[in-house]
């Protein structure tokens, strides 16, 4: 019986268009089920679009369209990126859909059936000019300890405190900036702390399922207390209106949250495949020998180990069998930044003509089945690519190809002899190994591995030297033998490498004159047979290109966010702006703050006596060295503020996004030259 999988990537937000970071999941997991197929396993892999939620709805709002359109815009760039890459899904979908709507009525229906829904009144903001609850991400004030302003709903970049938000001095909307009334409201929960939950999640997390990095994280969320009751805490699942999402069955105005109605996108978009085959989906997840499959990235642990089985178990349905957690790309070491030209996006990497198995091929070779990030090094993946795919996979092909077609019309010799046979015998005995490298993620050993059995094939062509045995007299059958066993061996390592070069093993199908390659091809010769002429299989990797991966992308898509992130401020009298006094400050020294990962601590000329010091949260943008000398503008009649490190004598001016999520810099000010210290601004 061939193994039945249903495999699923994270549903990616359907508010921007995909980074590297999203390739990178969409690689691990297309890898893995072309892997399951070869080995002759039934796989579905499906995915979608996360329409749903706050931000989204805001976004659509900004950008002068419905939602809908919106989500729709995004989805239609979803191919370029997903051919680009050879990443093949069964099936795209929304979370949006028709599907969609009626299995996350049906799942909650389900649950509270089974009594796990509760109603509570939750006391929270609300923006009385949008008419709209505010999450706290779009809630902002001045700091309850450090009086630091324009700080987060729950948290203080400042001095890193944690508060609710109704703790904030003179709180204010980041979307209108009205001031936020206090305003009760019914609150659905999903009753996770009901012993019937925890004692199924306990279970359920534990036993295997989960990779034991993860299982050992998760174990810690059911901690007890004294009394012996669980930390695992209900679960708010609604949302009022206005709300893009799908309304709760008789609770008007209300809509699931966005994290309840995501996941079920899973089996909505597994619905519309199975449907568009004349298949039955209830049927199908029924089969007791089926597998459920998610990979996810380290960041939604917490969606898919708790809420997301404690939904599908209580509303009478299967639950996942693995839920496969890898961690963050990172490029050159650093978080990818738009801003800081460090992010590669995905399309000008194939705009500039990159081999999208290059980065296939890179990624792999890093991963690994724990929850580690993994670096995208451009130096590193050129030598990678040139050294090792190129230079010892490729050019084995490459190196007995042309003797083949020339002296024997492509036909392989059948008789390899004694040291040609060992050393293909050498090259089949792992291919069970690989096949388990594969089913275990270890992806970056399988690669290993297959470049040291290339190692062996090149030792083994530099000891035959099949470009002298073409020189010599009477070596005919030398020659035919040697470049017969490269072509074989070839033929081996292209099995081994189909899952992650999936394109390349086609091109080689044809080269070799064989049908569509699977693992167990592996263990079979191709004996006395005619292979095609050889067409180069692959370039090497250019340098002086990667340069130019790092630019800008040529093109903004049309449904980014805007680059302030935040609506204008309400309106004032320049009688208000007259209150403030700006000054032109040259900056005489900036210096490290100790114990502080955000503050520079700045001296400043302005003109008086004294210099004046201020603390300025602008060390992730810049070094000390680069500012001191500069001019910028200083908010000189601020109230000084006593801060943990020091007394701060006024504010220095410079833009930034809104969301401090959003990583979009930090940009101070700096006047035209001319400008002289203490000059007033106005
Ligand atoms: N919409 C939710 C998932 C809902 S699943 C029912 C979401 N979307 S996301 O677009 O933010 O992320 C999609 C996936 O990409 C997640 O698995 C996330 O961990 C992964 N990644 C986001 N940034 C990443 C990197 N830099 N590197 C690797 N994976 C990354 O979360
Ligand atoms: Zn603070």
């Amino acid at each position: 019986m061939p193994r039945k999988l249903f495999v699923t990537t994270a549903l990616p937000y359907a508010n921007a268009a995909f980074h590297i970071g999203h390739m990178m999941e969409y690689i691990q997991a297309d890898t893995w089920v072309r892997a399951q197929r070869m080995r002759g396993a039934e796989v579905n892999f499906v995915c979608a679009d996360d329409a749903h939620g706050a931000p989204i709805m805001i976004a659509a709002d900004k950008a002068g369209k419905t939602p809908q359109q919106f989500v729709a815009d995004i989805a239609a760039g979803r191919p370029a990126f997903l051919n680009g890459f050879h990443i093949v899904f069964d099936q795209w979908h929304s979370t949006d859909a028709p599907e969609n709507h009626a299995l996350s009525k049906a799942v909650y229906l389900a649950l509270r059936r089974n009594e796990l829904i509760e109603i509570r009144s939750v006391e929270q903001f609300f923006d009385p000019d949008k008419g709209m609850f505010l999450a706290d991400r779009f809630i902002k004030g001045e700091c309850p300890k450090c009086h630091h302003l324009d700080q987060y709903g729950d948290n203080c970049d400042n001095c890193g405190a944690v508060y609710a938000p109704t703790e904030l001095i003179n709180p204010y909307s980041a979307l209108s900036g009205a001031k936020p009334v206090l305003k009760s409201s019914d609150h659905y929960f999903f009753k996770l702390s009901d012993p019937r939950c925890v004692a199924y999640l306990e279970q359920w997390t534990q036993d295997g399922k989960l990779q034991p990095e993860v299982a050992n994280k998760v174990r810690e969320w059911f901690a007890r207390d004294a009394d012996g009751k669980s930390a695992l805490s209900d679960w708010d699942i609604s949302r009022d209106a206005p709300y893009f999402g799908i309304e709760i069955p008789d609770a008007p105005g209300k809509y699931f949250y966005v994290w309840l109605d995501a996941p079920v996108g899973y089996l909505a978009s597994l619905k519309a495949l199975l449907e568009r085959r004349g298949e039955d989906m209830d049927a199908y997840l029924a089969q007791p020998d089926l597998e459920q499959v998610h990979f996810i990235g380290k960041d939604i642990i917490t969606f898919h180990t708790l809420f997301w089985p404690a939904m599908l178990h209580f509303s009478g349905r299967k639950a996942p069998d693995h839920v496969y957690v890898h961690g963050f790309l990172t490029v050159s070491g650093t978080k990818m930044s738009k801003s800081r030209g460090t992010g590669i996006s995905p399309l000008r990497y194939l705009e500039l003509g990159f081999n999208p198995e290059w980065l296939r091929y890179y990624i792999a070779a890093k991963l690994n089945p724990h929850v580690e990030d993994i670096d995208f090094n451009p130096e590193d993946f050129v030598a990678r690519v040139n050294a090792d795919l190129v230079g010892k996979y490729i050019n084995i092909a490459s190196r007995a190809a042309g003797f083949l077609s020339k002296r024997f019309g492509g036909r392989l010799s059948a008789d390899l002899g004694v040291e040609g046979q060992m050393l293909l015998d050498g090259l089949r005995a792992p291919a069970q190994a690989l096949a388990q490298l594969y089913e275990d993620r270890e992806f970056g050993k399988a690669v290993r591995e297959v470049m040291a059995l290339a190692d062996r094939v090149n030792a083994f062509v530099d000891l035959h030297k099949p470009w002298e045995l073409a020189k010599l007299a009477g070596q005919d059958a030398a020659l035919h033998d040697v470049c017969s066993v490269c072509i074989e061996a070839f033929r081996l390592l292209t099995i081994y490498l189909k899952p992650i070069l999936p394109a390349l093993a086609v091109q080689v199908e044809a080269f070799l004159r064989v049908p569509a390659m699977q693992f167990a091809d592996a263990g079979r010769a191709l004996g006395a047979h005619t292979i095609a002429a050889y067409s180069h299989l692959m370039q090497r990797a250019d340098p002086k290109l990667l340069e130019a991966l790092f630019e800008p992308p040529a093109e903004v898509p049309s449904a980014a966010p805007d680059p302030g992130g935040e609506a204008i401020a309400a309106e004032i009298a320049i009688a208000d702006f007259a209150k403030l006094d700006l000054r032109i400050a040259r900056i005489v020294e900036a210096a490290l703050v100790e114990d502080s990962d955000k503050l520079l601590r700045l001296t400043l000329d302005v003109g008086e006596a004294e210099p004046r010091t201020v603390f300025s949260g602008i060390k992730s943008a810049y070094h000390p060295g680069d500012l001191a000398g500069k001019l910028t503008v200083l908010v000189a009649n601020l109230a000084p503020r006593k801060m943990k490190f020091g007394l701060s004598q006024g504010m220095v001016l410079a833009a930034s996004h809104a969301d401090t999520q959003v990583d979009a810099g930090i940009y101070i000010l700096e006047p035209w030259p001319g400008a002289k210290p203490g000059m007033r601004v106005r």
